[in-house]
């Protein structure tokens, strides 16, 4: 069956990773095939989910190159030798510039833990959005997935869901809930949705 070849981009733990593997092997996400994953960090346990599914790893490091535009050169060119088709970024903590994303233009994903347009845009990544979703007191918040463009968070949404607030949240126990109820089920079913889509302009070109 043809599938739509999917690049994932980690830094960190890799849970949404593992549910995008999990998806896979249920077989609900099944027009897109997971090929790389390429973490910025060489500690990132998301590595090890690779390895440990046999999917092609690589560690590209930004601190490696002289600059943004070069270390994002070195990405599109693994990128393009794995023949990736369509990129998400699951806990990938650099934002990428112009000059990438328009290398891959509509193909390009992202997973947020918030309801965009709350608590997103640059300074809103990992505990800090919880954190202000906390301070500002909001009894709903949740998580998106969205296209990525030039705007931090500003892409066209994909699929959100909520999840409520309780009363004794810390920042860790919000987050946590956050990625059991919303992330790691939304994030596979927009990946699906995309690469069906994706697909489908493929057959027909
Ligand atoms: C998630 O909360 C994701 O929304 C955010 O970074 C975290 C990554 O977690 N962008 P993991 O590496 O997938 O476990």
């Amino acid at each position: 069956m043809l599938k739509i070849n999917i690049a994932v981009l980690v830094s960190g733990s890799g849970t949404n990773l593992q549910a995008l593997i999990d998806a896979s092997k249920a077989g609900t996400l099944k027009n897109g095939e997971i090929k790389t994953v390429i973490s910025s960090k060489e500690t990132a346990y998301a590595l090890q989910r690779a390895k440990d599914n046999g999917i092609k790893a690589y560690c590209v490091p930004k601190r490696d190159f002289p600059d943004q535009q070069a270390f994002e050169r070195r990405l599109i060119e693994i990128l393009k030798s794995e023949g990736a088709e369509l990129i998400v970024l699951a806990g990938f903590t650099i934002i990428l510039s112009p000059y990438f994303i328009n290398e891959y233009r509509d193909r390009i994903i992202n997973i947020h833990p918030s309801l965009i347009p709350a608590f997103c845009g640059e300074g809103f990544y990992g505990l800090k959005v919880h954190q202000a979703a906390l301070e500002r007191g909001v009894k709903v918040t949740g998580a998106t997935v969205h296209f990525v463009n030039e705007i931090p968070d500003g892409g066209k949404i994909i699929l959100q869901r909520a999840v409520n607030v309780k009363d004794n949240d810390t920042p860790e126990i919000l987050q946590r809930r956050v990625m059991m109820k919303a992330e790691w089920r939304i994030l596979p079913k927009a990946c699906e949705m995309v690469c069906k889509q994706l697909l489908k302009e493929k057959v027909r070109d």
